[in-house]
Order: structure tokens, then C-alpha cells, then sequence
């Protein structure tokens, strides 16, 4: 089965290529690499040992998506290209609802045009808000208070609105939570540009020299140690959750809406994610407790039983593990791609 995978130069990209490939599905890229880097993907064949198909091209731009349909015979859709950060789209919404919106209805309106009705969405437990208890579960109300949430929000509405106007469409919305982490060979790994907005990758840039400290926001939270607690999820093991959530697509026949946390269950606080980094690394990480960041909440963390009833999905990997890869790939490549 051939899958396009938009967005497939990125961080969650990368990863998920590299599973699907090694559970024999044929993939092709698409990016228009705003955010990454085409060595990403020499990487990816590099631990693969295959060929990858990248072309690219803006999702938004319709000529070019439907080549790349008249040309290979694609029967679903990964969906990964957006932009991702909750502080920019606060300060540039068109920018972020013309790539996240109008990109989404441009590939939906392509893919309705080849029958293509197989997609699955990056969500974001952004669309959760500030719940009122956790774990996170499925059906708990959705808002959100910045353009990047609501780009999530708005995606996860018009793909339901296509399936109900056609039953045919298997669709995956799937919701991630903190996606940390790297390929256990230390070749491809998260590469933000500029400073870091995100904490591990945030403690990984001090870890390894670039960055002098770490401001952790605020201490006085009401958890264990006063910090946030949020559950971080390796992204090996967020990337084959599409793998799941596309082998339950050619299973199941049947048109549906699957709305389907990716989290491990578990919350750790920022402290704990620091110190488990040290001790993982044997680096030192200074850090300084500044005030709150407007926006946080206090404790994120899902529910990850309807993954496993629905997709059979579970997460394999320690937080242990997530510290120890997100060093390797860090310290093996300092500057990212570049
Ligand atoms: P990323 O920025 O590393 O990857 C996104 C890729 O899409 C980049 O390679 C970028 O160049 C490409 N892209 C952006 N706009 C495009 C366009 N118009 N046309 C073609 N390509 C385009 O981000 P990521 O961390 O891999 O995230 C992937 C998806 O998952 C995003 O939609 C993001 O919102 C979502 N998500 C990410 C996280 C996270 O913490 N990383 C959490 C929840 C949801
Ligand atoms: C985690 C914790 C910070 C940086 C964001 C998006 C969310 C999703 C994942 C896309 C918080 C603290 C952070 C730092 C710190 N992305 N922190 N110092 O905010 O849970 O989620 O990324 O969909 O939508 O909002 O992740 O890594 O930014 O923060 O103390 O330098 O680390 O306060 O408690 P967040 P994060």
C-alpha cells in the first residue's frame, strides 16, 4: 500500500517513515521544507537502506499535489505538514490558518478528487484546554485559546464534517501529547530552528553546550515538586501509532472517525524530565525557576486505553529511554542537520 506522508521531512516525519518502511508499506514525501532539512531524509534511507520519493512542493499549491496523484497510485494520506508553534501563530494567525487550513482543504479536496478516503491527522492534546481532571480520555471537552489549537480544533471539525457527508472516509485523528525522543541510531532527531520553544529539546541544546541555562517556568504549581507535569511520549513510539492506526484502516474496511490520544498514560513533572536528562547523560543542567508561562497548565496527560482497545497500541519506551535518545542524537549532531 503506498502512503503519502505530507510533511515527511519533519521531526514525526522522519520517524514515522522509517516505521512505516519497516513494516513494508511504500512511502512518498511531500514538503516544502519551511521547517527542516533534506539531509533528514538521506538519513532516513541511510537506516533504511531504501529509496525515498520526496518532492518538494507546498500543500497548498494544488497543481503540484495532483501530480504527485496522477503519478503513483497513493491509497492514504499521513498528514503531518503544518506549522506547530502556539507563540507564533499567536502572532502571525494567517500565516498559521492559511498553512494549517487552507494546506489541509487543498490535500482533502485532491484526495476526494483521486478517491483517495484514507487519511490520518496530527492532532494535539492542545484541543484539550485546560481540563478538569486527568487522565486526558477522548470524549472530554475540546477548546483551545491560541490559532495554533484552533487550526487542530478546525481540522478535526471539517475531517468530520467529510465523513459525514461520505461514509467512506476512514479517518484518524490522532492526538498527540509531548513528543520526545529520537531514532535509536542517533541519526535523525528533532532540529528546531532558533531557539528552542519546546523543554527537551530546550535541555538537550544546554546538555550539550549551545544553550548556557535552562528557565524552568515556575515552581508553584499545585503537583509533587510545584513544576508541570505533562506526559512525554517517545517519538518512536508516536510514530508507530500511525503504523497501527493505518494496518486497523486496511483491516477494517468500513468508513469511521477515530479520535485516539497518542500518550503513554503516565505524567512526569519538568524536574523529574531534568533529572532523569543528568542522569541519562552525566551532563550537568543549570537551571533557573522563573515565573509562570502564560498558557501552561499544570498536569497534561492522557488516557491511553482507547489506543490500545481500538489500534492495539502501546507504548514501549522509558522516559529513561526518551532522555537517553534525545541525548545521542543531540551530542552526535550538534547543530541538527546543519
Ligand atoms: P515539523 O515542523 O518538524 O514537521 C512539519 C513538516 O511540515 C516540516 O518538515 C515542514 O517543512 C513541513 N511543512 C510545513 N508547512 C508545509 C506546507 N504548507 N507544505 C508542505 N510542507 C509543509 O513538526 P513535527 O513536530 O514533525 O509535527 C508534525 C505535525 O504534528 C504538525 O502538524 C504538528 O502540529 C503536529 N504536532 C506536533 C507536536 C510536537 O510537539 N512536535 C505535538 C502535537 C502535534
Ligand atoms: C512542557 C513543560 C513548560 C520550556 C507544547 C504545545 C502542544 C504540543 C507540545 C504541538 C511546560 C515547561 C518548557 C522551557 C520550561 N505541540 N518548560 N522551560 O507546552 O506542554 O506543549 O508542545 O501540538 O501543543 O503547546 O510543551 O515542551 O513547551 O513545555 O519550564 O524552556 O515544560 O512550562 O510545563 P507544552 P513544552
Amino acid at each position: 500500500m503506498t502512503i503519502l506522508i505530507t510533511g515527511g521531512a519533519g521531526y514525526i516525519g522522519t520517524h514515522t517513515s522509517v516505521e512505516l518502511i519497516e513494516s513494508d508499506y511504500e512511502i512518498i514525501l511531500v514538503d516544502n521544507f519551511s521547517n527542516s532539512n533534506a539531509v533528514a531524509i538521506e538519513r532516513v534511507e541511510q537506516i533504511t537502506g531504501k529509496n525515498i520519493q520526496i518532492v518538494n512542493a507546498d500543500i497548498r499549491n494544488r497543481d503540484d499535489l495532483i501530480k504527485i496523484f496522477e503519478k503513483n497510485n497513493i491509497e492514504g494520506v499521513i498528514h503531518f505538514a503544518g506549522l506547530k508553534s502556539v507563540n507564533e501563530s499567536i502572532d502571525d494567525p494567517i500565516e498559521y490558518y492559511d498553512n494549517n487550513i487552507a494546506g489541509t482543504i487543498n490535500l482533502c479536496n485532491v484526495m476526494n478528487k483521486f478517491n483517495v478516503k484514507k487519511i490520518i491527522f496530527s492532532s494535539s492534546a492542545v484541543i484539550y484546554g485546560s481540563p478538569k481532571t486527568v487522565p486526558i480520555k477522548e470524549d472530554f471537552p475540546v477548546s483551545t485559546s491560541n490559532p495554533y489549537g484552533q487550526s487542530k480544533l478546525m481540522t478535526e471539525q471539517i475531517l468530520s464534517d467529510i465523513f459525514i457527508s461520505d461514509n467512506d472516509w476512514q479517518i484518524a485523528l490522532l492526538r498527540y501529547f509531548n513528543p520526545v525522543g529520537a531514532h535509536e541510531s542517533g541519526l535523525i532527531g528533532e532540529a528546531p530552528n532558533g531557539v528552542p520553544n519546546n523543554l527537551m529539546p530546550y535541555i538537550s541544546q544546554v546538555a550539550v553546550g549551545k544553550l548556557e541555562k535552562l528557565h524552568v517556568f515556575g515552581d508553584d504549581y499545585d503537583t509533587k515538586d510545584g513544576t508541570c507535569i505533562r506526559d512525554f511520549i517517545h517519538v518512536v513510539d508516536l510514530a508507530k501509532g500511525h503504523v497501527k492506526a493505518l494496518d486497523y484502516f486496511k483491516n477494517n474496511k468500513t468508513g469511521e472517525v477515530l479520535r485516539i490520544n497518542l500518550g503513554t498514560g503516565k505524567g512526569y513533572t519538568v524536574l523529574e524530565l531534568i533529572n532523569t536528562f543528568q542522569q541519562v547523560s552525566g551532563k550537568n543542567i543549570p537551571y533557573d525557576i522563573i515565573e509562570r508561562r502564560p498558557g501552561d497548565i499544570a498536569v497534561s496527560y492522557a488516557s491511553a486505553e482507547l489506543a490500545n482497545k481500538k489500534i492495539a497500541w502501546k507504548t514501549m519506551y522509558s522516559l529513561e529511554d526518551m532522555c537517553r535518545d534525545t541525548w545521542l542524537w543531540q551530542s552526535k549532531n550538534p547543530n541538527g542537520y546543519e
